[in-house]
């Protein structure tokens, strides 16, 4: 199923946030999840650490315009935007600087942007300040009011393959998706939607290598006086333990460990909509 997709291999780079005040956006990753700042030509600003990197620009505080993902070679890049081509979509101007010439992006039903690419190694993400452990950007979440548009677009069109969904039992005996996680590598997942009552980003995570990385980032998140919002705990789908935090916006920010690994073949899972499932280990965050 997954090798003739040619979606497949592809991995994310970075993403874009928008705020009303960039510089306290900006020295919040930079102090937090231990990432060199740098001033971007256009207003906006590169936080950058080792397998880590993202834009903080002025806009709509909480927005995330758009999620980059990055292939292998230039040759993937371009069998990946002829598939997109033959199917009549609309491919725009790639919106990042960090992305060699190629990039493209291409709109999803909530006027988020997908954007494709190879690395401009010029601009390869940096070290860590040392004494940090590890944290690889990992996945994107978003929220939307309507899954099926959402579904058509990211697995019909883009190609993201589903590895498990949330069902939720309904008072007439229906039952209504209320999550879906895609795969675009082996791991569990690298994008995903949350149903809710408004189209909005939901969060973005950093994989560290083990347990003990989620206990030293939560000890250098507690000496910046930086409150856990949610965790430490187990998710269902994906088996990742994680904790996540709030930045000034409120924009939700996850550190994972753990996160399943799938084969090639494993058909979709079905998951009940509990906070167990979103939580093995005790409360959870309910979009809906
Ligand atoms: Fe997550």
């Amino acid at each position: 199923m997954t090798i003739n997709n040619p979606l497949w291999g592809a991995e994310l780079d970075h993403i874009r946030l928008d705020t009303a005040d960039p510089s306290k956006t900006a020295s919040f990753y930079r102090d937090a999840f231990a990432m060199a700042e740098k001033s971007l030509g256009d207003g906006s600003i590169l936080l950058q650490g080792e397998d880590r990197r993202l834009i903080v620009g002025s806009g709509i505080a909480g927005d995330q315009p758009y999620s980059a993902f990055r292939f292998a070679d230039e040759a993937k890049l371009a069998t990946y935007r002829a598939h997109l081509t033959a199917q009549g979509m609309n491919i725009m101007p790639s919106p990042t600087p960090l992305f060699a010439k190629g990039a493209f992006a291409v709109s999803d039903p909530d006027g988020r942007q997908m954007v494709f690419g190879v690395v401009d190694q010029t601009q390869a993400p940096g070290r860590s300040p040392e004494g940090h452990p590890p944290g690889r950007m990992q996945h994107v979440v978003v929220a939307t009011t309507d899954l099926a548009p959402m579904m058509a677009f990211y697995e019909g069109t883009l190609g993201f393959v589903p590895t498990d969904h949330v069902m939720r039992d309904d008072e007439d005996g229906g039952q209504t998706l209320t999550a879906v996680f895609y795969r675009s590598t082996k791991e569990h997942h690298s994008f995903a939607m949350f149903l809710s009552d408004a189209a909005r980003p939901d969060h973005h995570a950093y994989e560290v290598s083990c347990w003990d990385d989620i206990r030293d980032w939560a000890d250098h998140m507690a000496a910046l006086e930086i409150k856990l919002w949610w965790g430490p705990g187990r998710h269902g789908p994906g088996n990742n333990l994680f904790f996540m935090v709030e930045d000034p916006d409120g924009y939700k920010v996850e550190v994972s460990a753990e996160l399943e690994n799938m084969a090639d073949d494993d058909p979709v899972r079905e998951w009940p909509h509990n906070e167990r499932s979103l939580n093995l280990w005790g409360q959870s965050w309910m979009r809906v």
